[in-house]
């Protein structure tokens, strides 16, 4: 993958950057859509795990609408081309203006999470004269068995509708003109790695969906969300997801109703594998009883580290010496700006390239300017390499 061209050509740029692989981006895109096919299934990418252009050109194009958390994701997907009846928006605190910049941009579904949510959107619709297709997000108290800042189908999370208030929801929905309800939504959590989270959201999403039908509700849209993980451990052996086994367990425990879809939001999934933030070595320094390899890219380039503990797989580019640990640091002022702890890579010097894997999803997307630092550019595969 790290050919001594591509090595050659990462020596005129000033680093930190993030690098994407677009090969990869579109081989694991190719296999997405491929199953997408095989069941009739439609998607829509979450922008929320990288919306760097040519990344959001690639899904656009791979036939995927878009799944927006906020208002500006929602313009950013329409000025992207995204068909406005592909898009989707959740999240539990819309205000006005996003709620009006949806309702203007016609999209598909507003996945409402609340029922004064509804009761505004319903406001705002009737004062443009227009109707907005809802589904409800519903939180089905289901355990994704990952990190607790990215669990979101618990009761006690904030996410969704629980079945107590279903009554309460559904004499809204009697008097709210200006909502169609099309579907439900569910969302549980991201990087789930267990298999078995999904068939548990199938079996809840057969038992939910009941209610609403012996009220008499057409729901054409069963959306699932996204979560699906991929391996953070072994991403060179391990580069695209097995999006076989994750479509078969949803065809085999959900079957579809007459006239209804299923839709998938894959963000990371899709993404992660294809992104690697690059940095080189600026010093190593001696520690007591380690050494540490500071980098020039730091918390500010990639939280997740410092955020959620994430382990992200680190390569020495530059090296192929021998076996030593480090702690591989970055020069923000803060001691979690730290990618990893005691990690054994090939004996590292100054300039050496350190490329962290795994990052093209939830990475340069979550940078900020801490300490004035600058953000990082991105440069593609496609345009480095001959
Ligand atoms: N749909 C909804 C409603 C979501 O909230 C999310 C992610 C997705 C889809 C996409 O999930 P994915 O397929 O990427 O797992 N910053 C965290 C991840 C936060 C995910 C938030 N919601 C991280 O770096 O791990």
């Amino acid at each position: 993958m790290f050919q001594p061209a591509l090595l050659s050509a990462f020596e005129s740029l000033e680093t930190p950057f993030y690098y994407y692989d677009m090969s990869l981006l579109h081989k694991t895109l190719d296999l997405y859509t491929f199953c997408l096919k095989k069941y009739g299934y439609h998607a829509h990418y979450a922008l929320k795990a990288n919306a760097n252009d040519r990344i959001l050109d690639a899904m656009r194009t791979a036939g995927l609408g878009a799944d927006c958390v906020s208002g500006n994701e929602v313009a950013l997907a329409l000025q992207s081309g995204f068909s406005p009846d592909k898009i989707v928006f959740a999240g539990v605190g819309k205000s006005d203006k996003e709620i009006k910049t949806a309702l203007e941009g016609n999209i598909f579904s507003f996945n409402v999470e609340s029922i004064p949510e509804m009761e505004r959107i319903n406001e705002l619709a009737a004062g443009m004269g227009k109707v907005a297709n809802i589904s409800l997000r519903l939180n089905p108290d289901i355990d994704a068995h990952t990190h607790k800042y990215i669990t979101t189908g618990l009761a006690q999370n904030k996410f969704g509708i629980s079945p107590w208030m279903f009554g309460e929801v559904w004499e809204v929905l009697e008097r709210s003109k200006h909502l169609a309800l099309i579907g439900l939504h569910f969302h549980v959590g991201s990087q789930i790695t267990n298999m078995s989270v999904f068939k548990t959201l199938c079996e809840r999403v057969r038992v939910l969906q009941q209610w609403f039908l012996d009220k008499g509700a057409v729901l054409s849209v069963v959306n699932l969300g996204g979560g699906l993980g991929v391996d953070y451990q072994s991403p060179l052996e391990h580069p695209i997801v097995d999006f076989a086994s994750y479509f078969d367990i949803i065809h085999k425990n959900l079957p579809l109703l007459p006239g209804q879809e299923i839709h998938l939001e894959p963000g990371r999934a899709l993404v992660a594998q294809s992104g690697f933030l690059i940095g080189r070595v600026l010093y190593v320094k001696k520690g007591k009883g380690i050494k540490f390899a500071i980098l020039d890219a730091g918390m500010n380039d990639l939280i997740r580290p410092s955020l959620y503990g994430a382990q992200h797989h680190i390569l020495n580019l530059s090296s192929a010496g021998r076996m030593m640990r480090y702690d591989v640091v970055g020069p923000v002022c803060e001691s979690s700006d730290r990618f990893a702890k005691s990690v054994l890579l090939p004996q590292v010097s100054r300039g050496d390239f350190i490329a962290l894997c795994s990052t093209g999803a939830y990475g340069q997307v979550m940078s900020m300017r801490y300490n004035q630092r600058d953000l990082a550019e991105s440069y593609y595969s496609d345009r480095l390499l001959p």
